[in-house]
């Protein structure tokens, strides 16, 4: 096995860097969100890296040594991070490193999605979260976003050089769209799905129950589909679309 120096020599390196904790959705079952009444979690301070302190931690030479950086996230959505455009366009210029990132993809608008994807050419890959079809399913989970403004931001973004992937979270609710969310996606361009059953159902409870926007109770179901086989990367082909939709059918 290779030690750290020497990875960090040859130019190997993969960074995770959390570079913000703002979101403009409240997914129930995320880390940042409270289950009740899904506001911010009371616990979690607002923060973002600007530009300055990206560079003060990520030197030029950190950067040399990396071979990828990566944008998801713990607690927040790095497309939220007031500077990102300026962090991509340092990491761009300055080094050779990739870029990989996830989002909700429900801000900004198909321009500047366009003018990212001609910035960082095919050393970005980019997974948009699709949960849904239609806005009542996508919603279910991904509160606060719209599935119309996320779907042309990801064909902008996908007409140019930059990887487009989706990221699908599979409950009960959702399942039986999941061939149809891989037309669509693969329609608007991505080329693969990464599919991940809910992993928030801690100690098996299910309905996991939370108290929406509106003060109501509401529940998520686990998916009930086999979950070795559905956490993992399909590419959006007519074959594994196919595949999928044969699977819910008989189900
Ligand atoms: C906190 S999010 C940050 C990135 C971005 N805001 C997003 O949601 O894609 C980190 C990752 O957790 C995933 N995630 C959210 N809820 C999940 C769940 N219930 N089960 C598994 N993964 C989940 C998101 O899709 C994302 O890939
Ligand atoms: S979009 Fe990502 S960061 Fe925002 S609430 Fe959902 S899972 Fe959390």
């Amino acid at each position: 096995m290779r030690d750290y120096s020497e990875i960090y020599d040859k130019g190997d390196l993969g960074l995770w860097v959390d570079i913000t904790t703002y979101c403009n959705a409240s997914c129930p079952q995320c880390h940042r969100t409270n289950p009740d009444g899904l506001g911010k979690a009371n616990w979690l301070p607002l923060l973002q890296w600007d530009i300055k302190t990206f560079k003060k931690y990520i030197t030029r030479e950190v950067l040399n040594s990396c071979d990828n950086l990566e944008f998801c996230g713990t607690w927040g959505d790095p497309f939220m991070n007031k500077d990102i455009w300026k962090i991509c366009e340092y990491i761009i210029k300055e080094s050779k490193a990739k870029i990989k990132c996830n989002t909700n993809g429900s801000f900004r608008n198909p321009d500047w999605w366009w003018d990212l994807g001609v910035l960082c050419g095919d050393r970005l890959t980019c997974y948009f979260d699709i949960d849904g079809i239609d806005q009542e399913t996508h919603s279910k989970y991904r509160r606060g976003t719209d599935l119309e403004l996320i779907k042309e931001n990801l064909v902008s973004l996908a007409a140019t050089k930059a990887y487009v992937k989706i990221f699908t979270v599979l409950f009960k609710h959702n399942q039986d769209q999941l061939a149809d969310i891989m037309e669509l996606g693969k329609e608007c361009g991505a080329e693969s799905i990464y599919v991940v059953p809910s992993d928030r159902f801690h100690w098996r409870v299910t309905p996991w129950t939370f108290i929406n926007e509106d003060g109501e109770e509401e529940d998520l179901h686990k998916s009930d589909w086999d979950q070795r086989e559905f956490q993992r990367t399909f590419k959006l082909n007519r074959r594994n679309i196919e595949r999928v939709r044969e699977y819910a059918s008989q189900r």
